[in-house]
Protein backbone atom coordinates (compact mmCIF):
# COMPACT_ATOMS: atom_id res chain seq x y z
CA UNK A 1 0.00 0.00 0.00
CA UNK A 2 2.83 2.58 0.75
CA UNK A 3 4.86 1.19 -2.41
CA UNK A 4 1.70 2.37 -4.33
CA UNK A 5 1.41 5.65 -2.53
CA UNK A 6 4.84 6.55 -3.16
CA UNK A 7 5.08 5.16 -6.75
CA UNK A 8 1.67 7.49 -7.33
CA UNK A 9 3.15 10.88 -5.58
CA UNK A 10 6.19 10.21 -8.04
CA UNK A 11 3.95 9.55 -11.03
CA UNK A 12 1.98 12.75 -9.80
CA UNK A 13 5.62 14.13 -9.78
CA UNK A 14 6.79 13.22 -12.73
CA UNK A 15 3.68 14.71 -14.80
CA UNK A 16 3.58 17.94 -13.07
CA UNK A 17 7.47 18.02 -14.13
CA UNK A 18 6.72 17.43 -17.12
CA UNK A 19 4.21 19.37 -17.70
CA UNK A 20 5.54 23.00 -16.49
CA UNK A 21 6.71 25.13 -19.24
CA UNK A 22 4.30 23.38 -21.88
CA UNK A 23 3.14 26.07 -24.46
CA UNK A 24 -0.83 26.27 -24.81
CA UNK A 25 -2.10 25.45 -28.87
CA UNK A 26 -2.42 28.99 -29.91
CA UNK A 27 0.19 30.21 -27.55
CA UNK A 28 3.60 31.92 -29.22
CA UNK A 29 6.06 29.58 -29.95
CA UNK A 30 9.62 29.97 -28.48
CA UNK A 31 12.62 27.44 -27.57
CA UNK A 32 12.56 24.37 -26.33
CA UNK A 33 11.36 24.00 -22.60
CA UNK A 34 13.75 22.58 -19.57
CA UNK A 35 11.75 21.36 -16.57
CA UNK A 36 12.69 23.42 -13.76
CA UNK A 37 14.87 25.95 -15.41
CA UNK A 38 12.57 26.90 -18.55
CA UNK A 39 14.65 28.93 -20.40
CA UNK A 40 17.08 30.69 -18.60
CA UNK A 41 19.66 28.40 -19.33
CA UNK A 42 19.89 29.24 -23.06
CA UNK A 43 19.77 32.81 -22.74
CA UNK A 44 23.13 35.31 -21.40
CA UNK A 45 21.09 37.12 -18.63
CA UNK A 46 24.13 39.35 -18.56
CA UNK A 47 22.75 40.35 -21.82
CA UNK A 48 20.29 38.62 -23.46
CA UNK A 49 19.96 41.29 -26.34
CA UNK A 50 21.29 39.83 -29.14
CA UNK A 51 19.69 36.09 -27.99
CA UNK A 52 16.38 37.93 -28.47
CA UNK A 53 17.34 39.11 -31.80
CA UNK A 54 18.17 35.42 -32.53
CA UNK A 55 14.80 34.21 -31.37
CA UNK A 56 13.37 36.27 -33.59
CA UNK A 57 14.77 35.19 -36.53
CA UNK A 58 13.29 31.90 -35.15
CA UNK A 59 10.18 32.50 -33.77
CA UNK A 60 9.26 35.73 -35.31
CA UNK A 61 8.15 38.96 -34.31
CA UNK A 62 5.99 37.50 -31.18
CA UNK A 63 7.48 34.42 -29.04
CA UNK A 64 7.54 32.80 -25.47
CA UNK A 65 10.32 32.53 -23.14
CA UNK A 66 10.26 30.80 -20.05
CA UNK A 67 11.51 31.89 -16.34
CA UNK A 68 11.36 28.60 -14.66
CA UNK A 69 7.80 27.16 -15.21
CA UNK A 70 6.35 30.91 -15.92
CA UNK A 71 6.01 32.57 -19.51
CA UNK A 72 7.35 35.56 -21.07
CA UNK A 73 5.80 36.97 -24.61
CA UNK A 74 8.42 38.77 -25.75
CA UNK A 75 7.15 41.45 -28.27
CA UNK A 76 9.31 42.79 -31.16
CA UNK A 77 9.44 45.04 -33.68
CA UNK A 78 6.91 48.32 -34.94
CA UNK A 79 3.97 46.33 -35.77
CA UNK A 80 3.83 44.10 -33.13
CA UNK A 81 4.61 47.14 -30.36
CA UNK A 82 1.67 48.84 -32.37
CA UNK A 83 -1.07 45.93 -31.71
CA UNK A 84 0.10 45.48 -28.26
CA UNK A 85 0.62 48.99 -27.05
CA UNK A 86 -1.78 51.58 -29.36
CA UNK A 87 -4.88 49.18 -30.85
CA UNK A 88 -4.64 46.77 -27.83
CA UNK A 89 -3.61 49.16 -25.33
CA UNK A 90 -5.96 48.20 -22.70
CA UNK A 91 -5.43 44.70 -22.66
CA UNK A 92 -1.76 45.16 -21.93
CA UNK A 93 -1.25 47.66 -19.50
CA UNK A 94 -1.19 45.31 -16.69
CA UNK A 95 1.80 45.20 -14.82
CA UNK A 96 3.21 41.91 -13.11
CA UNK A 97 2.75 41.84 -9.23
CA UNK A 98 4.24 38.34 -8.11
CA UNK A 99 7.96 39.41 -9.05
CA UNK A 100 10.76 39.69 -7.24
CA UNK A 101 11.60 43.31 -8.18
CA UNK A 102 8.23 44.26 -6.54
CA UNK A 103 9.22 42.48 -2.99
CA UNK A 104 12.60 44.39 -3.05
CA UNK A 105 10.75 47.87 -4.24
CA UNK A 106 8.57 46.98 -1.41
CA UNK A 107 5.61 47.72 -3.23
CA UNK A 108 2.58 47.64 -1.09
CA UNK A 109 -1.09 47.02 -2.42
CA UNK A 110 -2.93 49.39 -0.90
CA UNK A 111 0.24 52.02 -1.81
CA UNK A 112 1.97 50.96 -5.01
CA UNK A 113 3.14 54.05 -6.50
CA UNK A 114 2.86 54.33 -10.37
CA UNK A 115 5.79 52.28 -12.44
CA UNK A 116 4.66 48.81 -10.92
CA UNK A 117 1.58 49.57 -10.31
CA UNK A 118 -0.99 47.30 -11.53
CA UNK A 119 -4.05 48.70 -14.38
CA UNK A 120 -6.66 50.15 -12.20
CA UNK A 121 -8.00 53.34 -10.79
CA UNK A 122 -5.14 53.66 -7.87
CA UNK A 123 -2.88 53.80 -10.72
CA UNK A 124 -4.73 56.11 -12.51
CA UNK A 125 -4.84 58.32 -10.31
CA UNK A 126 -1.73 58.81 -9.03
CA UNK A 127 -0.61 58.91 -12.34
CA UNK A 128 -3.02 61.60 -13.49
CA UNK A 129 -2.03 63.74 -9.97
CA UNK A 130 1.98 62.90 -10.97
CA UNK A 131 1.23 64.05 -14.67
CA UNK A 132 -0.98 67.06 -13.34
CA UNK A 133 1.72 68.31 -10.81
CA UNK A 134 4.77 67.81 -13.02
CA UNK A 135 3.60 70.72 -15.34
CA UNK A 136 2.09 72.66 -13.30
CA UNK A 137 5.70 72.73 -12.08
CA UNK A 138 6.89 73.93 -14.95
CA UNK A 139 7.10 70.82 -17.53
CA UNK A 140 7.81 72.29 -20.49
CA UNK A 141 7.43 76.04 -19.62
CA UNK A 142 9.86 78.18 -17.96
CA UNK A 143 11.09 77.72 -14.54
CA UNK A 144 11.59 73.99 -15.32
CA UNK A 145 13.83 75.30 -17.86
CA UNK A 146 15.47 77.62 -15.25
CA UNK A 147 16.11 74.55 -12.65
CA UNK A 148 18.13 72.75 -15.52
CA UNK A 149 19.65 75.61 -16.43
CA UNK A 150 20.93 76.60 -13.04
CA UNK A 151 22.18 72.58 -12.64
CA UNK A 152 24.04 72.92 -15.75
CA UNK A 153 26.19 75.83 -14.36
CA UNK A 154 27.05 73.65 -11.81
CA UNK A 155 28.08 71.06 -14.40
CA UNK A 156 30.43 73.49 -16.10
CA UNK A 157 31.94 74.52 -13.21
CA UNK A 158 33.02 71.32 -12.61
CA UNK A 159 33.83 70.51 -16.17
CA UNK A 160 35.92 73.91 -16.53
CA UNK A 161 38.13 72.18 -13.35
CA UNK A 162 39.19 69.53 -15.93
CA UNK A 163 39.30 70.93 -18.87
CA UNK A 164 42.73 70.12 -20.75
CA UNK A 165 42.28 66.87 -18.94
CA UNK A 166 40.50 64.03 -19.73
CA UNK A 167 37.87 62.79 -17.10
CA UNK A 168 34.53 59.69 -16.38
CA UNK A 169 31.61 61.82 -16.49
CA UNK A 170 29.91 59.26 -15.12
CA UNK A 171 29.31 60.50 -11.43
CA UNK A 172 28.53 64.24 -13.03
CA UNK A 173 25.77 62.80 -14.97
CA UNK A 174 24.11 61.08 -12.32
CA UNK A 175 24.62 63.93 -9.90
CA UNK A 176 23.19 66.60 -12.02
CA UNK A 177 20.14 64.71 -13.51
CA UNK A 178 19.58 63.51 -9.54
CA UNK A 179 19.72 67.41 -8.51
CA UNK A 180 17.09 68.62 -11.17
CA UNK A 181 14.39 65.88 -10.43
CA UNK A 182 15.26 66.99 -6.72
CA UNK A 183 14.39 70.17 -7.19
CA UNK A 184 10.82 69.16 -8.23
CA UNK A 185 10.34 66.60 -5.14
CA UNK A 186 11.81 68.15 -2.65
CA UNK A 187 12.20 72.10 -3.85
CA UNK A 188 16.21 71.94 -2.44
CA UNK A 189 19.36 72.16 -4.11
CA UNK A 190 21.50 69.23 -3.11
CA UNK A 191 25.35 69.41 -2.90
CA UNK A 192 27.24 66.74 -4.85
CA UNK A 193 28.27 65.36 -2.06
CA UNK A 194 25.48 65.36 0.30
CA UNK A 195 25.05 61.84 1.85
CA UNK A 196 21.47 60.99 0.53
CA UNK A 197 22.21 62.12 -3.36
CA UNK A 198 25.37 59.97 -3.24
CA UNK A 199 23.27 57.17 -1.30
CA UNK A 200 20.37 58.17 -3.95
CA UNK A 201 22.35 57.28 -7.13
CA UNK A 202 24.33 54.69 -5.80
CA UNK A 203 20.99 52.49 -5.17
CA UNK A 204 19.69 53.99 -8.86
CA UNK A 205 23.06 52.39 -10.01
CA UNK A 206 23.13 49.32 -8.62
CA UNK A 207 19.77 48.43 -9.06
CA UNK A 208 19.04 49.00 -11.83
CA UNK A 209 21.85 46.28 -12.75
CA UNK A 210 20.25 43.67 -11.44
CA UNK A 211 16.25 44.14 -11.78
CA UNK A 212 16.68 41.51 -14.40
CA UNK A 213 19.61 39.50 -13.19
CA UNK A 214 20.15 37.42 -9.77
CA UNK A 215 18.88 39.05 -7.26
CA UNK A 216 20.70 39.64 -3.77
CA UNK A 217 20.36 40.93 -0.41
CA UNK A 218 22.00 44.28 -0.96
CA UNK A 219 18.88 44.84 -3.39
CA UNK A 220 16.59 44.73 -0.61
CA UNK A 221 19.05 46.85 2.35
CA UNK A 222 19.13 49.64 -0.38
CA UNK A 223 15.73 49.88 -1.14
CA UNK A 224 14.78 49.47 2.34
CA UNK A 225 16.98 51.93 3.98
CA UNK A 226 15.83 54.20 0.97
CA UNK A 227 12.09 54.23 2.08
CA UNK A 228 13.60 55.29 5.45
CA UNK A 229 14.98 58.52 4.09
CA UNK A 230 12.07 59.44 2.37
CA UNK A 231 10.04 59.02 5.44
CA UNK A 232 12.34 61.20 7.30
CA UNK A 233 12.36 63.87 4.46
CA UNK A 234 8.83 63.63 5.02
CA UNK A 235 8.21 64.38 8.65
CA UNK A 236 11.27 66.72 8.26
CA UNK A 237 9.43 68.65 5.55
CA UNK A 238 6.22 68.67 8.02
CA UNK A 239 7.56 71.12 10.24
CA UNK A 240 8.01 74.12 7.60
CA UNK A 241 4.92 73.28 5.56
CA UNK A 242 2.16 75.87 4.91
CA UNK A 243 -0.84 73.87 3.63
CA UNK A 244 -2.22 75.50 1.03
CA UNK A 245 1.35 77.06 -0.01
CA UNK A 246 3.04 74.08 -1.91
CA UNK A 247 7.43 74.55 -2.85
CA UNK A 248 7.63 71.62 -4.37
CA UNK A 249 5.72 67.68 -5.33
CA UNK A 250 5.67 66.84 -1.39
CA UNK A 251 3.74 70.14 -0.78
CA UNK A 252 1.32 69.74 -3.79
CA UNK A 253 0.87 66.04 -2.64
CA UNK A 254 0.01 67.13 0.98
CA UNK A 255 -2.51 69.88 -0.20
CA UNK A 256 -4.31 67.03 -2.42
CA UNK A 257 -4.75 64.99 0.70
CA UNK A 258 -6.13 67.62 2.70
CA UNK A 259 -8.44 68.61 -0.26
CA UNK A 260 -9.58 64.68 -0.55
CA UNK A 261 -10.21 64.33 2.85
CA UNK A 262 -11.93 60.69 3.59
CA UNK A 263 -13.42 60.32 0.35
CA UNK A 264 -12.00 56.75 -0.10
CA UNK A 265 -9.43 58.22 -2.53
CA UNK A 266 -6.09 56.69 -3.04
CA UNK A 267 -4.11 59.85 -1.65
CA UNK A 268 -2.32 58.77 1.65
CA UNK A 269 1.45 59.31 2.87
CA UNK A 270 2.55 55.73 2.06
CA UNK A 271 1.48 56.19 -1.35
CA UNK A 272 3.78 59.59 -1.63
CA UNK A 273 6.68 57.45 -0.26
CA UNK A 274 6.07 55.44 -3.06
CA UNK A 275 5.94 57.92 -5.67
CA UNK A 276 9.02 60.05 -4.62
CA UNK A 277 11.17 56.90 -4.95
CA UNK A 278 9.56 55.87 -8.18
CA UNK A 279 10.11 59.59 -9.76
CA UNK A 280 13.30 60.21 -8.02
CA UNK A 281 14.52 56.96 -9.64
CA UNK A 282 12.82 57.05 -12.86
CA UNK A 283 14.59 60.76 -13.14
CA UNK A 284 17.43 59.93 -12.49
CA UNK A 285 19.38 57.33 -14.15
CA UNK A 286 17.54 57.15 -17.26
CA UNK A 287 18.48 60.68 -17.95
CA UNK A 288 21.96 60.09 -16.37
CA UNK A 289 22.48 57.20 -18.61
CA UNK A 290 20.94 58.76 -21.88
CA UNK A 291 23.64 61.60 -20.98
CA UNK A 292 26.46 59.37 -21.06
CA UNK A 293 25.46 57.77 -24.35
CA UNK A 294 25.53 61.41 -26.09
CA UNK A 295 28.76 62.09 -24.78
CA UNK A 296 30.68 59.08 -25.69
CA UNK A 297 29.47 59.31 -29.57
CA UNK A 298 29.46 62.60 -29.63
CA UNK A 299 33.27 62.33 -28.61
CA UNK A 300 34.34 59.86 -30.66
CA UNK A 301 32.54 62.09 -33.65
CA UNK A 302 33.82 65.48 -33.30
CA UNK A 303 32.34 66.88 -36.33
CA UNK A 304 28.67 66.42 -35.10
CA UNK A 305 29.15 68.49 -31.97
CA UNK A 306 30.81 71.38 -34.45
CA UNK A 307 27.70 71.30 -36.34
CA UNK A 308 25.02 71.47 -33.54
CA UNK A 309 26.56 75.03 -32.64
CA UNK A 310 25.12 77.93 -34.61
CA UNK A 311 26.84 81.24 -33.14
CA UNK A 312 24.86 81.62 -30.48
CA UNK A 313 25.85 82.10 -26.66
CA UNK A 314 23.09 80.89 -24.74
CA UNK A 315 20.35 78.36 -25.80
CA UNK A 316 16.74 78.02 -24.81
CA UNK A 317 14.60 74.94 -25.48
CA UNK A 318 12.20 76.93 -27.41
CA UNK A 319 15.00 77.38 -30.09
CA UNK A 320 14.53 73.86 -30.77
CA UNK A 321 12.22 74.18 -33.03
CA UNK A 322 14.37 76.63 -35.69
CA UNK A 323 17.31 73.74 -35.59
CA UNK A 324 16.43 70.07 -37.29
CA UNK A 325 20.05 69.06 -37.28
CA UNK A 326 19.87 69.30 -33.41
CA UNK A 327 16.98 68.12 -33.15
CA UNK A 328 18.37 65.32 -35.04
CA UNK A 329 21.14 64.63 -33.10
CA UNK A 330 19.18 64.59 -29.70
CA UNK A 331 16.22 62.44 -30.96
CA UNK A 332 19.58 60.08 -32.25
CA UNK A 333 20.88 60.48 -28.62
CA UNK A 334 17.55 58.92 -27.22
CA UNK A 335 17.53 56.91 -29.89
CA UNK A 336 21.12 54.89 -30.00
CA UNK A 337 21.21 55.63 -26.34
CA UNK A 338 18.32 52.59 -25.84
CA UNK A 339 18.50 53.32 -22.05
CA UNK A 340 15.56 51.27 -21.17
CA UNK A 341 15.95 48.32 -23.84
CA UNK A 342 13.00 45.99 -22.66
CA UNK A 343 10.92 48.33 -21.29
CA UNK A 344 9.04 47.76 -18.34
CA UNK A 345 7.21 44.61 -18.11
CA UNK A 346 3.98 44.61 -18.76
CA UNK A 347 0.88 42.21 -18.17
CA UNK A 348 -2.04 41.17 -20.29
CA UNK A 349 -5.52 42.37 -18.04
CA UNK A 350 -7.70 39.75 -19.40
CA UNK A 351 -7.54 36.79 -22.32
CA UNK A 352 -6.59 38.41 -25.22
CA UNK A 353 -4.87 37.92 -28.77
CA UNK A 354 -1.98 39.32 -29.81
CA UNK A 355 -0.76 38.95 -33.85
CA UNK A 356 -3.37 35.87 -33.99
CA UNK A 357 -1.81 34.20 -31.18
CA UNK A 358 -3.81 33.29 -27.69
CA UNK A 359 -2.66 35.30 -24.86
CA UNK A 360 -3.65 34.33 -21.08
CA UNK A 361 -5.34 36.91 -19.07
CA UNK A 362 -1.91 37.39 -16.24
CA UNK A 363 0.69 36.79 -18.77
CA UNK A 364 4.01 38.70 -18.79
CA UNK A 365 4.55 40.60 -22.04
CA UNK A 366 8.07 41.83 -22.45
CA UNK A 367 8.41 45.12 -24.82
CA UNK A 368 11.40 44.83 -26.85
CA UNK A 369 11.71 48.52 -27.11
CA UNK A 370 15.66 47.57 -28.72
CA UNK A 371 14.09 45.61 -31.26
CA UNK A 372 12.06 48.90 -32.48
CA UNK A 373 15.01 51.16 -32.27
CA UNK A 374 17.20 49.60 -34.13
CA UNK A 375 14.84 47.58 -36.31
CA UNK A 376 16.26 47.30 -40.03
CA UNK A 377 13.58 48.66 -42.85
CA UNK A 378 12.48 51.55 -40.19
CA UNK A 379 15.57 53.48 -39.86
CA UNK A 380 17.80 54.51 -42.99
CA UNK A 381 20.85 53.70 -40.66
CA UNK A 382 19.87 50.87 -37.78
CA UNK A 383 23.39 50.26 -36.74
CA UNK A 384 25.26 53.33 -36.35
CA UNK A 385 25.17 56.51 -34.56
CA UNK A 386 23.80 58.69 -36.92
CA UNK A 387 21.37 62.27 -37.06
CA UNK A 388 20.99 61.62 -41.12
CA UNK A 389 17.91 58.61 -39.42
CA UNK A 390 16.07 61.91 -38.35
CA UNK A 391 16.84 64.43 -41.68
CA UNK A 392 14.77 64.15 -44.55
CA UNK A 393 16.71 64.72 -48.27
CA UNK A 394 15.78 68.84 -47.58
CA UNK A 395 17.62 68.79 -44.17
CA UNK A 396 14.06 68.93 -42.60
CA UNK A 397 13.62 67.02 -39.07
CA UNK A 398 11.45 64.04 -39.33
CA UNK A 399 10.41 61.61 -36.76
CA UNK A 400 10.06 57.99 -37.98
CA UNK A 401 7.25 56.10 -36.09
CA UNK A 402 9.69 53.47 -34.94
CA UNK A 403 11.10 56.15 -32.75
CA UNK A 404 9.73 55.03 -29.64
CA UNK A 405 12.22 55.42 -26.43
CA UNK A 406 9.57 56.24 -23.95
CA UNK A 407 7.20 53.66 -25.26
CA UNK A 408 3.64 54.07 -26.11
CA UNK A 409 0.13 53.56 -24.99
CA UNK A 410 -1.62 54.01 -21.74
CA UNK A 411 1.81 53.16 -20.02
CA UNK A 412 4.43 55.52 -21.76
CA UNK A 413 6.32 57.32 -19.90
CA UNK A 414 5.22 60.23 -17.93
CA UNK A 415 8.62 62.31 -17.31
CA UNK A 416 8.93 62.30 -21.89
CA UNK A 417 8.77 66.16 -21.19
CA UNK A 418 11.56 66.50 -18.52
CA UNK A 419 13.76 63.92 -20.23
CA UNK A 420 13.68 65.65 -23.55
CA UNK A 421 14.62 69.12 -22.57
CA UNK A 422 17.30 67.53 -19.92
CA UNK A 423 18.67 66.04 -22.13
CA UNK A 424 18.36 68.91 -25.00
CA UNK A 425 19.31 71.84 -22.78
CA UNK A 426 22.47 69.60 -21.31
CA UNK A 427 23.85 68.26 -24.42
CA UNK A 428 23.35 71.93 -26.34
CA UNK A 429 24.95 73.92 -23.79
CA UNK A 430 28.11 71.48 -23.11
CA UNK A 431 28.73 71.66 -26.53
CA UNK A 432 28.64 75.29 -26.86
CA UNK A 433 31.07 75.68 -24.01
CA UNK A 434 33.52 72.79 -24.45
CA UNK A 435 34.73 70.70 -27.01
CA UNK A 436 34.67 66.56 -25.96
CA UNK A 437 36.98 64.07 -27.92
CA UNK A 438 38.09 60.85 -27.63
CA UNK A 439 41.64 60.28 -25.82
CA UNK A 440 44.72 59.37 -28.59
CA UNK A 441 45.13 56.69 -26.10
CA UNK A 442 41.94 55.28 -25.18
CA UNK A 443 42.16 52.35 -28.03
CA UNK A 444 38.72 52.04 -29.82
CA UNK A 445 34.96 52.49 -27.43
CA UNK A 446 32.98 49.77 -26.49
CA UNK A 447 29.64 50.92 -27.64
CA UNK A 448 28.04 48.00 -26.66
CA UNK A 449 26.49 48.86 -23.10
CA UNK A 450 25.98 47.23 -19.42
CA UNK A 451 22.23 45.47 -19.94
CA UNK A 452 20.20 46.11 -17.06
CA UNK A 453 16.58 47.64 -16.72
CA UNK A 454 18.52 50.58 -17.77
CA UNK A 455 20.94 50.12 -19.15
CA UNK A 456 24.56 52.25 -19.23
CA UNK A 457 27.40 52.62 -21.38
CA UNK A 458 30.84 50.62 -20.40
CA UNK A 459 32.79 53.61 -18.22
CA UNK A 460 34.99 55.85 -20.09
CA UNK A 461 36.72 58.82 -19.81
CA UNK A 462 36.67 61.99 -22.33
CA UNK A 463 38.82 64.52 -22.98
CA UNK A 464 37.57 68.32 -22.32
CA UNK A 465 38.69 71.69 -24.29
CA UNK A 466 37.15 74.66 -23.28
CA UNK A 467 36.21 76.26 -26.60
CA UNK A 468 37.43 79.73 -27.50
CA UNK A 469 34.97 82.61 -27.20
CA UNK A 470 34.46 84.66 -29.60
C1 LIG B 1 15.63 59.44 -21.29
C2 LIG B 1 14.83 59.36 -20.28
C3 LIG B 1 13.72 58.38 -20.10
C4 LIG B 1 13.39 57.25 -20.82
C5 LIG B 1 14.10 56.70 -22.04
C6 LIG B 1 12.23 56.68 -20.18
C7 LIG B 1 11.59 55.54 -20.64
C8 LIG B 1 10.51 54.97 -20.01
C9 LIG B 1 9.90 53.74 -20.43
C10 LIG B 1 10.32 52.90 -21.62
C11 LIG B 1 8.88 53.49 -19.58
C12 LIG B 1 7.98 52.25 -19.57
C13 LIG B 1 6.72 52.48 -20.32
C14 LIG B 1 5.89 51.22 -20.42
O1 LIG B 1 5.69 50.55 -19.40
O2 LIG B 1 5.47 50.89 -21.54
C15 LIG B 1 8.83 54.56 -18.61
C16 LIG B 1 7.90 54.65 -17.60
C17 LIG B 1 7.89 55.65 -16.67
N1 LIG B 1 8.74 56.74 -16.61
FE1 LIG B 1 10.25 57.16 -17.91
N2 LIG B 1 11.87 57.44 -19.12
C18 LIG B 1 12.74 58.50 -19.03
C19 LIG B 1 12.71 59.52 -18.10
C20 LIG B 1 11.79 59.65 -17.10
C21 LIG B 1 11.71 60.77 -16.18
C22 LIG B 1 12.60 61.98 -16.20
C23 LIG B 1 10.68 60.51 -15.32
C24 LIG B 1 10.10 61.29 -14.17
C25 LIG B 1 10.38 62.41 -13.76
C26 LIG B 1 10.09 59.25 -15.72
C27 LIG B 1 9.03 58.65 -15.09
C28 LIG B 1 8.42 57.49 -15.52
C29 LIG B 1 7.28 56.88 -14.84
C30 LIG B 1 6.62 57.38 -13.55
C31 LIG B 1 6.96 55.74 -15.57
C32 LIG B 1 5.80 54.76 -15.29
C33 LIG B 1 4.57 55.21 -16.05
C34 LIG B 1 3.37 54.28 -15.84
O3 LIG B 1 3.55 53.08 -15.70
O4 LIG B 1 2.25 54.80 -15.87
N3 LIG B 1 10.79 58.76 -16.80
N4 LIG B 1 9.83 55.45 -18.91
Amino acid sequence: MLASLAMLFVAVLLLLFLLQGQRGEKFPPGPRVIPIFGNVLQLNLKSPIKDLERLTKKYGKVYSIFFGSRPLVVVNGLEAFKETLVSKAFDFCGKPQDIMFNYAFQVQAHAPGVVLADYSPIWKEQRRFSLMTLRNFGLGKQSMEQRILAEISHVTKVLEENAGGTMDPHLLFHNAASCIICQVLFGKHFEYEDEFLKFSVELFHVTSKILNGPWGIEAFRLFRASRQKRLQFMAENKKTRVPGKPRHFIDCYLDEMDKRGDDGSSFCEDQLCALLLDLHYAGTDTIANTLLSAFLFLSYYPHIQDKVLDGKDEVSFEDRQQMPYVQAVIHEIHRKGDVTPLGLYHSATKDTELMGYSIPKGTIVVTNISSVLNEEGQWKFPHEFNPENFLNDQGEFVKPEAYLPFSAGVRMCLGEALARMEVFLVTVSLLRKFRFTWPEDAGEPDFTPLFGTIQTPKPYRMKIQLRETP
